[in-house]
């Protein structure tokens, strides 16, 4: 029979597939805000890169909480999305539907990173990690803000952008 495997195991790979996820995202982040028409896009897109070197550092915080070398595991979910994200980009270059299809590309982000933290919180709790528990669910609300703000911004004017084109 395998190797017992527990809620620890799973905790420790999910941390490390966000780990590896966020430093992606660091990357990504960028090239999206230099991609970007609207001044407000551009700022959404570098304010949450600061947050997410935040977030960065919360993670190799549960790692040590966790007493393990903070360390990524290739997460092909998040390379897929930036991928699309990527694609959008250069086929929407130059057009009124750029920022639209960026918005929905970095909201595809944030929903896999909700999911990944929405996760780890309530496992962190049944495990009984209180320090844990509090550093993701910091990390869960900026993801949920984030997410948020993105809506507002396509709500708000590039929608109607792409559409009026
Ligand atoms: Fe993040």
């Amino acid at each position: 029979m395998a190797k017992e495997k527990t809620l620890d195991d799973l905790f420790h790979d999910t941390l490390k597939d966000i780990y590896y996820a966020e430093r992606k995202i660091l990357k990504a982040l960028p090239k999206m805000a230099r991609a970007a028409s609207s001044a407000e896009l551009k700022a959404a897109f570098e304010k949450h890169k600061d947050e997410t070197e935040g977030h960065v550092e919360r993670l190799q915080q549960v790692f040590e909480i966790l007493g393990k070398r903070a360390q990524g595991k290739t997460c092909p979910a998040i390379d897929g999305i930036i991928e699309e994200g990527e694609e959008i980009t250069e086929e929407f270059k130059g057009t009124p539907a750029l920022d639209a299809g960026l918005i929905s590309a970095a909201q595809a982000v944030e929903h896999y990173e909700i999911t990944r933290y929405g996760t780890l919180k309530r496992w962190a709790e049944v495990l009984g990690m209180k320090d844990a528990v509090k550093l993701l669910d910091k990390t869960l609300d900026e993801e949920s803000a984030t997410d948020e703000a993105l809506t507002g911004l396509a709500d708000a004017s590039a929608n109607e952008m792409a559409k009026a084109a």
